[in-house]
């Protein structure tokens, strides 16, 4: 994991370890995607060697979230073996001002609204550069979609007025495949005037999985933020 000691790693570092610190003995744990939640896992992993914390569970949000516990001794479980969700912890694209998100980044967003919709408590870990006035400003909008009707999808999310492309890989030729094994279609939309009515319109087309759209989950956000020079954490 990277140690640089740039503006936004540090934001990211500060925020995952705040976060890691609202864990609690005996919990089960939402473990999210993405860069900066990658901290926060490292600094639970950390709090778990150390003797600080005891008895906690992982669900992790992609493959990416089990390499990471696995290496950090994390004990995991799944949605069939609990029957409850004590806190998520989560990344975020984009943060509007009514704490509803764009997620997707890492084509993990299918997995992360099951097990963030289900958590007691929802924190999402942010750099400052994530908050928005209005969704779909500056990230284009992740859906997941069966291989099998990309074409039909796309044309249906042209009609809503959307720009659609299809994510390819990096380093893979070919388009992304999620940990479902199914595409990602990124959208650009001009204006995201009504995100929950956009979320359940997005979810209707027949093939669609699931959309980046996570709407009145977020229980609390936590900005990282340099001021006078410091890295500091905002709570919204
Ligand atoms: C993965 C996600 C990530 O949480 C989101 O992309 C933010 O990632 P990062 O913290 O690396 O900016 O939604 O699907």
């Amino acid at each position: 994991m990277s140690t640089a000691t740039e503006p936004t790693t540090l934001m990211k570092q500060l925020v995952g370890k705040a976060a890691a610190l609202r864990v609690q003995s005996g919990m089960i744990v939402g473990l999210g995607t993405g860069s900066t939640t990658a901290y926060a896992i490292q600094y639970i992993g950390e709090r778990l060697k150390s003797g600080d914390l005891k008895d906690i569970k992982g669900i992790p949000t992609s493959f990416q979230s089990v390499v990471l516990a696995k290496e950090l001794g994390i004990p995991l479980t799944t949605l069939d073996e609990v029957d409850r969700i004590d806190i998520a912890i989560d990344g975020a694209d984009e943060v509007d001002p009514n704490k509803n998100l764009i997620k997707g980044g890492g084509a993990a967003h299918t997995r992360e609204k099951i097990v963030d919709s289900l958590a007691e408590q929802f924190i999402v870990v942010v750099d400052a550069s994530k908050l928005v006035d209005k969704l779909g400003s500056t990230f284009l909008l992740p859906v997941e979609v069966l291989p099998f009707a990309l074409t039909p999808v796309m044309r249906a999310l042209e009609k809503l007025g959307g720009k659609p492309q299809l994510r390819m890989g990096v380093k893979k030729a070919g388009p992304v495949i999620t940990d479902q094994g199914n595409f990602v279609i990124d959208v650009k939309f001009e204006a995201i005037d009504n995100p929950a009515e956009l979320e359940k319109t997005l979810n209707n087309i027949p093939g669609v999985l699931e959309n980046g759209l996570f709407v009145g989950l977020t229980d609390l956000v936590l900005v990282g933020e340099i001021k006078d020079g410091q890295p500091t954490v905002r709570e919204i």
